[in-house]
């Protein structure tokens, strides 16, 4: 029976990537460390911060409002927590009970932004009408209303759950492309535009997502286990997650070494050249005159939202 390399107890765990067996304490200790590494490493929360926590209900982001609810004093930060109901049938419902019980047993505010009362439509609807992937609507629905609510909030910063295996497959999705100016945005921490755009942040930037899931069963933490029924599993994305997964079971370590070893390179990568600039409908980030949002919701609905889902926001926080 394998012993823990710390303590000699009974181990449970074997971190392929580290050659490491542990015991569970010794394995919540080195994924707590590691989260709390990668925050100081790259400077993503700093004492007095307020950190608003997109929670969707999926393990990722369900592990970090604990990590992070842990770590909360040891830093002294504030944690809030929001969720977007984006109106997926019983899979959004289901996400929606899973953020109302996270956020009781991590101690932390919850706020629920439910996009069928904000625009009267969800995602399905709003993929439909403008003839949009709805992984790429939802996306671009996300973003806006994480910012929006953020900026009402006055957050530093807004978290979200984006692991090791999630960043190293888009930026490899980058590199394949030849769209190098995109890496530079997919750094751990990327900074804000006072007024109107919020800092975002990933400490489970350095953090694999097989130990993300072991991390929950461990610790029987609850989480919304289904994949969302619009996700499009043939996507070169999806492959690569696959094959980066295959690659890294055979050369244990290989992702973290490639991600820490872009992280120094990224000042060679090309900055991107779109400035950003601030809607001229809802005043929020955009790259052209008007946001991704305003347009969307323009064409779906025959009005643009920006404003409306602002006003919202507002009255609510
Ligand atoms: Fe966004 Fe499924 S969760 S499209
Ligand atoms: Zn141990
Ligand atoms: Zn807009």
């Amino acid at each position: 029976m394998p012993k823990c390399r710390i303590c000699g107890r009974k181990a449970v765990v074997y971190l392929r990537h580290s050659r490491l067996w542990l015991c569970s304490e010794h394995f919540n200790e080195f994924i707590e460390n590691r989260v709390m590494r990668t925050i100081k490493r790259y400077n993503l929360i700093r004492k007095g911060d307020r950190v608003l926590l997109g929670l969707s209900g999926g393990k990722d982001s369900v592990v970090l409002a604990h990590i992070l609810s842990k770590l909360r004093e040891s830093i002294g930060f504030k944690l809030y927590l929001a969720h977007i109901n984006l109106g997926i049938g019983e899979y959004s419902e289901k996400n929606a009970e899973v953020a109302k019980k996270i956020s009781e047993k991590t101690n932390a505010p919850l706020i629920i932004l439910d996009l069928r009362k904000i625009l009267g439509v969800g995602i399905p609807e709003l993929a439909l009408k403008t003839r949009r992937p709805p992984c790429s609507v939802c996306g671009v629905v996300k973003r806006y209303l994480l910012n929006a609510l953020a900026v009402e909030l006055k957050a530093n910063s807004i978290a979200t759950g984006h692991n090791l295996d999630d960043m190293a497959t888009f930026i490899l999705k980058e590199f394949l492309v030849q769209n190098l100016e995109q890496i530079p945005k997919l750094a751990p921490r990327i900074e804000g535009v006072k007024d109107y755009l919020v800092a975002k942040i990933k400490p489970l930037y350095e953090t694999y997502e097989e130990d993300i899931k072991k991390y929950a069963e461990l610790n029987n933490i609850l989480y919304v286990e289904e994949k969302c029924p619009l996700a499009d599993e043939t996507t070169l994305t999806w492959h690569l997650k696959k094959h980066l997964r295959d690659l890294e079971y055979r050369f244990p370590g290989l992702t973290i070494g490639f991600i820490r070893r872009l992280v120094k390179n990224i000042e060679k990568y090309p900055k991107p050249g779109d400035t950003i600039r601030r809607c001229s409908i809802c005043g929020m980030p955009s790259s052209g005159k008007i946001c991704s949002f305003c347009k969307i919701t323009e064409k779906a609905l025959g009005k643009p939202m920006g404003p409306h889902a602002r006003e919202y926001i507002k009255e609510i926080v």
